[in-house]
């Protein structure tokens, strides 16, 4: 009895004393991440004005997250997803995806808008939203592997029955990858284009190329443009999409070689294409793009290095920078998974990068005129000791990491 008394105090004590802070503007931002237990929690995190991440509290989406999968359970990009105020989070193992209201005032406060919706299919991945804000399609890397599009409103996600596409993976639940599976999807600047990454067998001979499926989406209906082989290099696997800055062209990590760089033309076409080969590189999977430092960063889960290079966005020519290495406190490399870039000004950009390893959030500054491709971290995040704290359990598998900036205080 006293007990429970003394814990109510406490944390009614806690949040004020957040609310309080919040409003004297010590906060700038959220951070979400997903936990992958069966019974899934998006972690909410605030971030400091300094960029630095305090966990907050856990929200259970209602689904199954992915479970015990080893280090990259999910083997997508885009399985959490900020667009405008709205949080999209994937229940990849009950096949459903939810989404949540962010306060944009106080953003790690969220409400999850309706019930869980089936994701058309089993075992979703990624998910995308249209520049419009109408739409939203998920990959789907299943036996059932769909590409399915949702509409959007006030009252939450509708499954637009005459959009769906088969990408034919043959797979099972869950899906045994990471080649035949779906890497992510994207759409072009001007809502028009639907664009998704598939992983292929890995193995020319064994057949399935990878590939970049598009989808005309300015009707309700599918109108599928092309399959078209991805890479130039030895690919085969394209994975994250991150649009290269001031051109219509795409950075697609490729963990077979490093990165490609491509272009979709209006038609449905991919015009250009380059490979960037990363020297060392054993599995890049994800990638992000920071405004204020112009530079790009790519992920390699398997050597735990972030490299950061630049793109002129005339020439689509890339110049690599050193890589970070990302070690856990035992020397063993940190298994990265997931990164964001969040924009907190246009003086200073912060870097999240997901460590499944041991379970932290890395934090690097990002600040306008920082030397070239140097890395400074300012915060190793102890995320999974702060959900395990608050009675919470991660596993090995923390995937999806979303960042919302506050408009206004
Ligand atoms: C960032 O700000 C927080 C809150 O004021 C503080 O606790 C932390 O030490 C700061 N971190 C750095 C690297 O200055
Ligand atoms: C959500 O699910 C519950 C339980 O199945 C049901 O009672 C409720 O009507 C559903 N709400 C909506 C908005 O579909
Ligand atoms: C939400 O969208 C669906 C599908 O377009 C539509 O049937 C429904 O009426 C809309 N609801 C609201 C509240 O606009
Ligand atoms: C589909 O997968 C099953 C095993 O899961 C395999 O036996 C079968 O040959 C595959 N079919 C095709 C067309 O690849
Ligand atoms: C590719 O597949 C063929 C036929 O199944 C097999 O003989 C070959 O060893 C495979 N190559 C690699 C690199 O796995
Ligand atoms: C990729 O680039 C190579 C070399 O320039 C070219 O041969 C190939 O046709 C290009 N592929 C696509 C899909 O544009
Ligand atoms: C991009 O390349 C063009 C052509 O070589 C060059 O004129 C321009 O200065 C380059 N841009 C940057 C930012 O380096
Ligand atoms: C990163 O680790 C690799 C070995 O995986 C090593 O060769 C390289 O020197 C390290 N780089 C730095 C900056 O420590
Ligand atoms: C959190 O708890 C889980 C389950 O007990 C454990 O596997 C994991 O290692 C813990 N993580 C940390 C960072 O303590």
């Amino acid at each position: 009895m006293l007990t429970s008394k003394i814990s109510l105090f406490l944390f009614a004590g806690l949040s004020c004393l957040l609310g309080a802070s919040a409003w004297a503007s010590d906060y700038k931002a959220a951070l979400y991440t997903l936990s992958q237990e069966a019974d899934q929690a998006i972690l909410i995190s605030a971030l400091h004005q300094n960029g630095s991440a305090e966990f907050v509290s856990s929200i259970q989406t209602g689904g199954k997250g992915a479970g015990a999968r080893g280090q990259d359970a999910l083997q997508s990009s885009d399985s959490l997803l900020v667009h405008r105020n709205l949080l999209f989070a994937l229940n990849s193992a009950s096949d459903e995806l939810s989404l949540f209201h962010i306060d944009p005032k106080e953003p790690w406060d969220i409400q999850q808008i309706g019930n869980n919706t089936w994701s058309g299919g089993r075992y979703p991945t990624s998910i995308a939203v249209s520049p419009d804000s109408t739409k939203a399609c998920v990959a789907n890397a299943g036996s059932e592997s769909y590409i399915r599009c949702f509409s959007i409103n006030e009252s939450g996600l509708e499954l637009i029955p005459s959009f769906s596409f088969d990408l034919g993976l043959n797979q099972t639940d869950p899906p045994v990858g990471p080649p035949k599976t779906p890497s992510d999807l994207s759409f072009t600047a001007d809502g028009q284009i639907l664009f998704v990454t598939v992983k292929g067998s890995g193995n020319a001979t064994e057949g399935l190329a990878g590939r970049i499926e598009i989808f005309d989406v300015s009707s309700d209906t599918v109108s599928h443009k092309s399959t078209v082989y991805a890479a130039s290099g030895p690919g085969g696997l394209p994975f994250s999409v991150t649009p290269i800055a001031d051109s219509a062209a795409y950075l697609v990590t490729d963990p077979t070689g490093g990165a490609d760089i491509l272009r979709i033309e209006r038609d449905g076409s991919i015009s250009y294409n380059a490979s960037i080969a990363i020297p060392g590189q054993a599995a890049t999977c994800w990638s992000a793009y920071s405004p204020v430092t112009d530079r790009y960063f790519t992920i390699d889960l398997t050597r735990s290095v972030i490299t950061p290079l630049t793109i002129n966005s005339t020439t689509l020519e890339a110049t690599l920078f050193p890589g970070y290495n990302v070690t856990t406190s035992s020397g063993k490399p940190g298994s990265l998974v997931d990164a964001r870039i969040a924009h907190f000004s246009d003086q200073q950009d912060y870097l999240y990068s997901l460590v499944a390893g041991d379970q932290t959030v890395r934090v690097f500054s990002l600040p306008a005129g920082g030397q070239s491709g140097t890395l400074d971290l300012v915060q190793t995040y102890e995320l999974g000791v702060a959900y395990n704290s608050t009675g919470g359990a991660v596993g090995m598998s923390i995937e999806g990491l979303a960042v919302f900036i506050r408009s206004s205080w």
